[in-house]
């Protein structure tokens, strides 16, 4: 039986359209066919994603109590770095990156860093990256939003759907990237979904560990939340302290076993124990001098994620001293013969920091 042309248009059409649009649509829901470096991961969801970060990122230089990695934040996302945290304070009606206290360390401008990830980001299309920002004197979000545009990265912040999503309805890496919505900013304090939905509130969405230990042990017990822990993504912090007269500072000599895959105090170690513990793998691993263990952090990371970790370029030099971006160059930087870097400050500028943190009230002091 033959149908007449007048009704054979709408039949074939309705036929054809269910066909037509699931096509377009998958063809325009997936593009990437990487994620992250990872074809496995353009499916899995944002809040399934074990992720490197680095913590103080932008505290790069010479001053040991205050400085927790050795290469800037390009070099960082070079070397697969995805989480980016920072420490925000108000300098005088300015944004700024410091550590404690913008008299005892100043990292720039929170514009000047966000810079950098943009063109970063533009330069590497299928990669997603998070912030995680520190909101040291509880600046208001609008504030942050100018900052943000300022540096184009506005347009790159995924908002999500409501102010706290629990672990599982994230977004998978496929669909932020394809999105254009590829950059997640956490703000610690302050986030206010109704003004700025793109600055998401760190304590409801993440629970974290604690942080400036300085014992190997590293537990996972729950140490900052304001959420449900059950559901929340969590964060571990992995880097290990010393104290100098008191005052906790980042120990650089054993970051290489701090950052290992394996062994005491090992970052590998402590994800173990957290996965045991909750049956998960952390989100995000916060590591000083991430380029220590010559890329044991993400081979960490690999393997939680269940991918294989094949650099095609090996990670920066330990310690800085390679030719690409460091910043030894005051001469306060001690090495010993081995290369491992001892106590870096020379001891006046060690008694000038003293001398700022004694001024300040010493016991409210947090270094994170
Ligand atoms: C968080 O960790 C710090 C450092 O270990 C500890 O002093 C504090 O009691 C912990 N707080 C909670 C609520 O677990
Ligand atoms: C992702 O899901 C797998 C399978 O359930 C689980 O083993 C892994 O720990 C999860 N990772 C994270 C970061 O949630
Ligand atoms: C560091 O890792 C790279 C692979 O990323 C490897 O080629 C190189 O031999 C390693 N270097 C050392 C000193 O282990
Ligand atoms: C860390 O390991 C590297 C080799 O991977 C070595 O050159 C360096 O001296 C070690 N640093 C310390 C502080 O142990």
């Amino acid at each position: 039986m033959r149908l007449s042309p007048h009704l054979a248009t709408p039949v074939v059409l309705s036929f054809l359209l269910p066909f037509v649009s699931g096509v377009y649509g998958s063809a325009t829901t997936r593009r990437a066919t990487t994620c992250n470096g990872h074809a496995e991961l353009c499916d899995r969801s944002f809040g399934n994603v074990t992720f490197v970060g680095a913590h103080d990122s932008y505290a790069v230089g010479t001053n040991s109590l205050f400085v927790n990695q050795d290469y800037d934040i390009t070099q960082q996302l070079n070397d697969g770095v995805r989480m980016l945290q920072s420490q925000a304070h108000n300098k005088n009606g300015v944004i700024e990156l410091c550590h404690t206290s913008c008299g005892l360390q100043d990292g720039g401008s929170l514009e000047d860093y966000l810079k950098k990830v943009k063109t970063w980001m533009d330069n590497n299309p299928n990669d997603v990256v998070s912030l995680l920002i520190v909101n040291s004197d509880n600046i208001a979000p609008s504030e942050y939003d100018t900052v943000f545009k300022s540096a184009g990265l506005d347009t790159l912040a995924y908002a999500p759907s409501s102010a706290t999503l629990a672990a599982s309805d994230w977004p998978t890496l496929g669909t932020l990237i394809d999105s254009g919505k590829r950059l997640v900013a956490f703000l610690s304090t302050t986030a206010d979904f109704t003004s700025v939905p793109y600055l998401i509130d760190e304590f409801t969405n993440v629970w974290e560990t604690a942080y400036d230990v300085t014992d190997t042990t590293f537990d996972c017990n729950v140490n900052r939340t304001n959420g449900d822990t059950s559901t929340q993504m969590y964060l571990i912090n992995h880097f290990l302290d010393k104290l100098i007269a008191g005052v906790p500072a980042p120990d650089s000599s054993r970051a290489n076993s701090t950052n290992a895959v394996s062994g005491e105090g090992s970052l590998g170690v402590q994800v173990q124990t957290c996965a045991a513990q909750y049956s998960r793998n952390p989100n995000f691993m916060l590591v000083d001098f991430y380029e220590y263990g010559n890329g044991s952090v993400f081979q960490v990371a690999a393997d939680a994620n269940g991918v294989t970790y094949s650099p095609t370029t090996p990670v920066a030099t330990p310690g800085g001293s390679s030719s690409s971006s460091s910043s030894s160059s005051s001469g306060s930087v001690t090495s010993s013969p081995n290369g491992a870097m001892e106590l870096r400050v020379v001891p006046a500028q060690f008694a000038a920091s003293l001398a700022v943190v004694g001024g300040l009230a010493f016991g409210a002091l947090s270094f994170f």
